[in-house]
């Protein structure tokens, strides 16, 4: 089977025959119909940002496709199934495990796509626990970007920031994860500021219903954002860039007891002043999501209720083309690869 892999860090990625994956008992393979590229993948590719993967190595977290074998022992999972793939694999078995937020499994095994091989691939085996059911009306090109584009922000608004209707939410960097955010914020009734630099990725969140769109290369926006907040500033920021820089501008955004979370983060130090945040009631990251959150997400992607983020498809020999455009930040919405 053919799989799109690097040998060094940066280098660029080629394709390759490589033998099957090896299904175990507990595993099922799936044929990837569809896998979405991430930034994240950008920093596992340049080896920065902390994510080691080990060489030469298969990027791709955001796996849609169909089941194609079975482990000798899988059960409730059948071959022919269309399934979405969970990215972590978790134990099941400690406290968080144990009380639906297995996405901060202390014992992870397993980050498809990072310690392991992912789905720039024909194949890829993986515990049947992480397969996921998508329904017909839901092609594999949509679907896949839900598996950490939609994943990812869903956690924090719903789960983490409890987002209620009428809050005001701002979004800071309108890349693939912010895009999602942004419609499960209107999805739950917020208003909502989108902040970014380039303007067709601001227009592209006017379409999907950002009530506030603010261009940082004209203006930082902290009047605009006043003024639409009746003076009180935004009561959450999720922030997809993570950099000093951002940190530092959200923090004249957010009201008193607002609450910021990170969910995009730069390689190195970011120097922040401790008394630019000391007003708040909450800064934090927050880490993907669970399988519970993904069902909802398929949910509501199948009712029409979220839009599809994907601009453009992209076969496997073009994986580069692709890989590049994301890391110099010319990418609106989603790219994915087609199998
Ligand atoms: N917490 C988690 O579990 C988790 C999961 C997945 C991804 N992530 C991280 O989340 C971030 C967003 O991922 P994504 O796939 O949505 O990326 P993306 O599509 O590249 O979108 C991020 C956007 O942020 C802006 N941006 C990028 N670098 C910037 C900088 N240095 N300063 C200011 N703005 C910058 C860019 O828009 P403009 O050019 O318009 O400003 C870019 O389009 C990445 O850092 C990724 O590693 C975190
Ligand atoms: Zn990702
Ligand atoms: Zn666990």
């Amino acid at each position: 089977m053919k799989a799109a892999l690097f040998e060094q860090f940066g280098a660029p990625l080629i394709i390759k025959d490589v033998p099957m994956p090896k299904v175990g008992d507990d595993q099922v393979l799936v044929k990837v119909g569809a896998c979405g590229i991430c930034y994240t993948d950008v920093k596992i590719w340049k080896g920065i940002g902390a994510l080691n993967a080990p060489l030469p190595h298969v990027l791709g977290h955001e796996i849609a496709g169909t089941v194609s074998e079975l482990g000798h022992d899988v059960r409730g999972v059948q071959k022919g199934e269309r399934v979405l793939v969970y990215l972590y694999e978790t134990c099941g078995k400690c406290n968080y495990c144990q009380t639906g937020r297995e996405n901060e499994c202390i014992n992870r095994v397993g980050y498809i796509g990072s310690n392991r091989w992912g789905g720039y691939e024909e194949y890829v085996s993986i515990r049947s626990d992480n397969v996921i059911k998508i329904p017909d009306n839901l092609s594999f090109e949509d679907a896949a970007p839900l598996a950490d584009a939609g994943l990812t922000p869903y956690h924090a608004i719903v789960d983490r920031a409890q987002v209620k209707a009428g809050e005001t939410a701002l979004l800071v960097g309108m890349g693939g994860l912010a895009l999602t955010g942004l419609q499960v914020l209107k999805i739950l009734g917020a208003k909502v500021i989108a902040v970014s630099r380039t303007q067709s990725k601001l227009d592209m969140a006017k379409e999907l219903g950002a009530d506030l769109i603010i261009n940082t290369t004209k203006d930082d926006g902290v009047e605009a954002v006043k003024e639409f907040t009746d003076g009180y500033g935004v009561n959450h920021i999720f922030d997809f860039v993570g950099s000093a820089e951002t940190v530092i501008r959200d923090a004249k955004y957010i009201r008193r007891s607002g609450k910021i979370f990170l969910l995009g983060y730069q390689p190195g130090d970011q120097m922040i002043p401790v008394q630019t945040v000391r007003g708040f009631l909450y800064m934090g990251g927050s880490n993907a999501g669970t399988r519970e959150d993904l069902r909802e997400l398929v949910r509501l992607a199948s009712e029409g209720k979220l839009k599809s983020i994907v601009t453009k498809k992209y076969s496997l020999e073009q994986v580069n083309e692709a890989l590049n455009l994301l890391a110099h930040g010319e990418v609106d919405g989603r790219l994915v690869l087609k199998f």
